[in-house]
């Protein structure tokens, strides 16, 4: 891998875009091995994923415009849909993703962070989707994912004056979980994820795959989609332990880690 870095460190698994010359930005071979990436996660050992950018300034700057400024619109359209792919599938990966955002996440790189579970990013943060300054649209689910997170007035007025927000106003408006000190940033999100990956594996993945499909559809269908996943837990060697500690009157006994079975 060129771009991407891959560390685990127990049961957290950090991923790094690594273009750090070019701010980190997109192009296809990023994007190809994010992909590849996630495919060599090992499901069984890692419960949780930070996803973050190398270097002090940038999570990432966008899509690569370099690689865009002499695309036909078919070639946009598949650009679009390379992007789309990738970010779907860390947007439905079986364990949560954490963005630890590190400084500009702008146009693919905001709707890189929208991807993910989770966003916390450094103090020194800016958000923001600059594309109809490029005489194009956001293309890697910005127009639909910025909506959803933080409303359709707001989603249409980031993306259509251009505006950057810094980390600040992202919090407030609700992009980001948490702002800290920059040099505070990956501990946090190590703790968070930590934090995740110390709980029952089955359950959490069961609640992520509850909440995402639960809000593509009405509530009569939703909660349908909660008592499958909520069935699905029991009879599970995490259920049993689980349930059997917490149960125990024996306050002494030390809770021993998941299975993940
Ligand atoms: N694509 C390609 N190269 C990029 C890039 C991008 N998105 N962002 C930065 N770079 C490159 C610069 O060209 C520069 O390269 P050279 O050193 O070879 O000249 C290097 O990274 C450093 O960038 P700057 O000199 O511009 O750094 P700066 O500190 O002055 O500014 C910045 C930082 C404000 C982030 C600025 O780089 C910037 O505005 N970048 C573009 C942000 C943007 O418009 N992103 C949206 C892209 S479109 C998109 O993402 C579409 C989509 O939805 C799929």
């Amino acid at each position: 891998m060129d771009f991407i870095l891959y560390e685990v460190n127990g049961a957290v698994g950090t991923i790094t875009i690594n273009r750090e010359k070019a701010l980190n930005a997109l192009n296809s071979q990023v994007l190809e091995e994010l992909d590849a990436t996630l495919d060599a996660v090992d499901l069984d050992a890692v419960r949780c994923l930070i996803l973050t950018g190398a270097g002090a300034k940038c999570f990432v700057a966008g899509a690569d415009i370099g690689e865009m400024s002499t695309l036909t619109k078919a070639e946009g359209e598949a650009f679009g849909k390379k992007g789309n792919d990738v970010f779907r599938k860390l947007e439905t990966f079986p364990i949560p993703v954490i963005a630890a955002v590190n400084g500009f996440a702008l146009g693919g790189g905001c709707e890189l962070a929208m991807s993910c579970d989770i966003r916390i990013c450094a103090e020194n943060a800016v958000f923001g989707q600059p594309e109809v300054g490029l005489g194009i649209t956001p293309g890697f689910g910005g127009t639909q994912r910025l909506a959803r997170l933080v409303g359709a007035g707001m989603a249409k007025q980031m993306i259509y004056t251009a505006r950057n927000i810094k980390a600040d106003e992202a919090f407030r408006i609700g992009l980001v979980n948490a702002v800290y000190p920059a040099e505070e940033l990956m501990a946090q999100a190590q703790k968070m994820a930590g934090g995740i990956a110390k709980n029952a594996p089955i359950a959490v993945r069961n609640c992520k795959k509850a909440i995402n499909e639960g809000l593509d559809v009405d509530m009569d269908k939703a909660i349908v989609i909660e008592e499958k996943l909520f069935g699905d837990c029991f009879e599970t060697e995490d259920q049993k332990y689980g349930m059997a500690f917490f149960l125990d009157k024996n306050k002494e006994k030390v809770k021993e880690p998941f299975k993940n079975c």
